[in-house]
């Protein structure tokens, strides 16, 4: 049989946009006969021309989004030490939970006694985030970490404003979450950099310096962003509360600390934390996470409404009555489904467990960050590392010209999502890797392997590193006009 000459492959159908695969009068679906009168759409709703949706069938269809999610990284494909993000495992069991009817299928405006389940599920997960936290009451209201930091912000502005003081600036660390500064803002104030000592600590002389009658509060990343624990915390606190100021906790990183201690026994006032970081809900591309917010008991008077509350009679019921308030952060109760994964870990896991997950964070990241220093030397040798830690590939860019970016686009290549790269701001060429309590010491081990070949190869044939990622659908990304140029469509 003559097959004549070769034909040059496209590709397979489907390898391109959905809109690529368009053919008119394809469909993926088939509507039931209409059993209501036809109308006419009146002439002023009406487009002058119709949506330009992509047609294809149902195959096309499957094929298109079946390549594309396989063409995705995350926990459940591989290794994600992304610092500053905790990308952990989340146990499955946590998604069936918040699956089930009574959670997934009722309003938000359904009258209380119809939904007595979900509102015991947020007294109870209210209480045990005040238990590990050491704070008196919480609302579980933010969406996210950095709402909670703007909650806070405003219950702290709330306060002073009732106790008739003009406080003008709240005092941030230099190694503090970036949200931190933004959120000051938020909240009416000036944010004030703190200096870092030598071993990336807050300078507490230079804090006593800035302390005076008009900061409003400190804003503490604990851990902060170089994973490390403020060692005079205590100091840091009372210094802050003698100048008349509230003391702030950014509990993101509370995985590194629950069981262990609680923000509220180190003296702070108002604390948020990042279920979606630490209790193993799910996050990334900006959410759904929640940012529950936790006060000493002078403070709750402050607190968002509703508070959810329990009757003498064992009821719970949404509680709107609180004239101090801040009012709402969001509408209804907050993301619900996220707190009810969070309520899954924390009853997993209990007191133990919890102590026991902060352990393993840190014992993983000390591990891993003693399998590479030799490579990528620790930014803040002199201090312990927490949960994450911070190297810097400088040494390697003097010696080889490739960079932590390099660094970050092989470890593609190589099968790993990379860590965090150029952040935090005070390290040159930073590279900040957190493993998570979740990952095997096999799998640490691959992973130091890898970021050993990639230091290997920057000597030997750096322009490998400065094509790579050489493996993926899109080779490298030029990063900085993504995030200048945007093209944002629907
Ligand atoms: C220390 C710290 N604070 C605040 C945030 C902000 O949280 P979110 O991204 O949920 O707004 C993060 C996020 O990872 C964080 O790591």
């Amino acid at each position: 049989m003559n097959l004549g000459a070769p034909v040059r492959s496209q590709g397979p159908p489907g390898a391109g946009t959905i809109r690529d695969a368009s053919r008119p009068g394809r469909r993926a679906s088939t509507s039931a006969p209409s059993d209501v009168p036809t109308v006419a759409i009146p002439a002023e709703h009406r487009r002058e021309r119709a949506p330009r949706l992509p047609e294809v069938s149902e195959l096309d269809l499957v094929r298109h989004y079946t390549r594309l999610s396989q063409q995705n990284y995350g926990v459940d494909t591989g290794f994600y030490p992304l610092g500053s993000c905790s990308m952990k495992y989340n146990p499955k069991i946590a998604e069936s939970v918040a699956a089930l009817p009574g959670f997934a299928r009722i309003h938000p405006l359904q009258p209380d006694e119809t939904v007595q389940g979900v509102l015991e599920l947020l007294w109870r997960v209210e209480r045990a985030l005040c238990e590990v936290t050491g704070m008196a009451r919480a609302t579980l209201q933010p969406p996210a970490g950095a709402c909670g930091e703007m909650t806070g912000l405003l219950i702290m502005r709330a306060f002073h404003e009732a106790s008739g003081q003009e406080r003008r600036n709240v005092l941030i660390p230099e190694a503090a979450h970036g949200t931190n500064p933004a959120s000051v803002r938020l909240g009416g104030y000036e944010a004030i950099t703190v200096p870092a000592d030598a071993r990336g600590l807050v300078d507490v002389g230079a804090l006593r310096g800035l302390a005076n009658q008009y900061t409003a509060g400190l804003m503490l990343t604990n851990p902060n962003t170089l994973g490390l624990f403020e060692e005079r915390i205590e100091d840091i606190t009372a210094c802050v509360h003698e100048a008349g100021g509230l003391v702030y906790y950014d509990g993101a990183n509370l995985n590194a600390i629950m069981g262990r201690t609680r923000p509220g026994d180190m003296g702070f006032d108002i604390v948020h934390v990042n279920t979606h970081k630490t209790f193993a809900t799910p996050h990334g591309g900006g959410g759904p996470g929640a940012g529950p917010v936790g006060v000493a008991e002078y403070l709750t008077p402050y607190l968002p409404v509703p508070r959810v509350e329990r009757d003498r009679g064992g009821a719970f019921r949404l509680d709107h009555d609180a004239p101090s308030s801040i009012g709402r952060v969001h509408g209804f109760h907050g993301n619900v489904g996220v707190l009810v994964r969070a309520y899954v870990y924390l009853s997993l896991h209990g007191g133990d467990g919890l102590e026991a997950v902060s352990n393993l964070a840190v014992l993983n990241a000390n591990y891993l960050a003693a399998l590479v220093r030799a490579t990528f030397p620790l930014a803040f040798p002199d201090s312990r590392p927490m949960h994450e830690f911070v190297s810097t590939a400088a040494e390697l860019k003097a010696a080889t010209g490739v960079r932590a970016m390099d660094i970050a686009k092989r470890l593609i290549d190589l099968g790993y999502h990379p860590s965090t790269v150029y952040f935090p701001l005070v390290v040159e060429e930073a590279m900040m890797v957190e493993p998570t309590e979740t990952e095997t010491r096999e799998t640490l081990e691959g992973f130091a392997e890898a970021l050993g070949q990639a230091a290997t190869e920057a000597a030997e044939s750096p322009g490998l590193l400065y094509d790579a990622p050489l493996t993926t659908p899109v080779r490298r990304l030029d990063e900085a006009l993504a995030a200048r140029r945007l093209v944002l469509r629907w």
